[in-house]
């Protein structure tokens, strides 16, 4: 079986707040994104790695991305919410094979993935009939609020986890659970909405997604000490 890599990378980061958006931002010396590209392109089962970027992105073009390899390719058919660019990107991986084919969709924000735990995500699903994602136990107590900002519960946290990325699914299943439920934030949301049941494999907190700017302070520091 092939893997095809999606990687959303049309978003604006409104949360994040600056005018270049969050993927490229520079990360000890080149754009966030490069980071989160190059631990999928030297991986050694992944066939090809898709960009997905918004129709009018004017930042892509001004850095040189040919030392990540041949794998490499971008789309610019990125749409409003993220469910809308994957959907552009499993389009430009149509050569996949619907039944046996995995594609693996990986946020642009997220530039500390190890290569350990990619290789943990695709070893332990690589028998399973549908797939799963990295993710990680919650460790903190949850609250939920009320509209004040009061503490209305305690939400026990057996059994929760946090979700990451890469998510890794069989082409057809994706591609029909996406068409069917696009109002999801991942795409293990609408393989759940469609009946699968997707694998949860044990990831790393260092995979975190870049949201706000200390995100991209801490993502630093993660890199930094962890270089590949
Ligand atoms: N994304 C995308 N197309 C969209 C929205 C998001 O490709 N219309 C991508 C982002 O570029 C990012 C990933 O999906 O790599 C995860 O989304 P998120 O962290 O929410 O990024 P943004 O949507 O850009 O940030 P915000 O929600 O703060 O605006
Ligand atoms: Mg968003």
């Amino acid at each position: 079986a092939k893997y095809y890599a999606i990687v959303p990378a049309a978003g604006h980061g409104s949360r994040f707040g600056s005018e270049t958006p969050k993927q490229y931002l520079p990360l000890l010396g080149r754009p966030l994104l490069y980071h989160t590209l190059a631990v999928l392109c030297a991986c050694s089962a992944i066939d090809r790695v898709i960009v997905v970027l918004a129709p009018d992105d004017s930042w892509w073009g001004a850095f040189e991305w040919t030392s990540l390899g041949a794998k490499l390719e971008t789309v610019r058919q990125g749409g409003a919410t993220r469910a809308a660019s994957v959907q552009a990107g499993l389009a430009a991986a149509a050569t996949a094979a619907a039944g046996t084919d995995w594609v693996l969709v990986h946020d642009a924000a997220r530039p500390c993935l190890s290569a350990a735990a990619l290789g943990q995500l695709l070893q332990t699903l690589a028998d399973d009939p549908v797939g799963g994602l990295l993710a990680v136990p919650v460790a903190d107590t949850l609250k939920r609020s009320d509209q004040r900002d009061r503490v209305a519960a305690t939400v026990p946290r057996d059994g929760l986890w946090q979700a990451q990325t890469p998510q890794v699914f069989r082409y057809g299943l994706l591609c029909d659970a996406l068409a069917r439920f696009a109002d999801v934030t991942d795409e293990a949301g609408a393989m759940e909405a469609a009946g699968h049941v997707p694998r949860l494999v044990r990831g790393e907190l260092a995979n975190l997604k870049v949201t706000y700017p200390a995100d991209l302070a801490l993502a630093e520091r993660l890199l930094a000490t962890a270089p590949r």
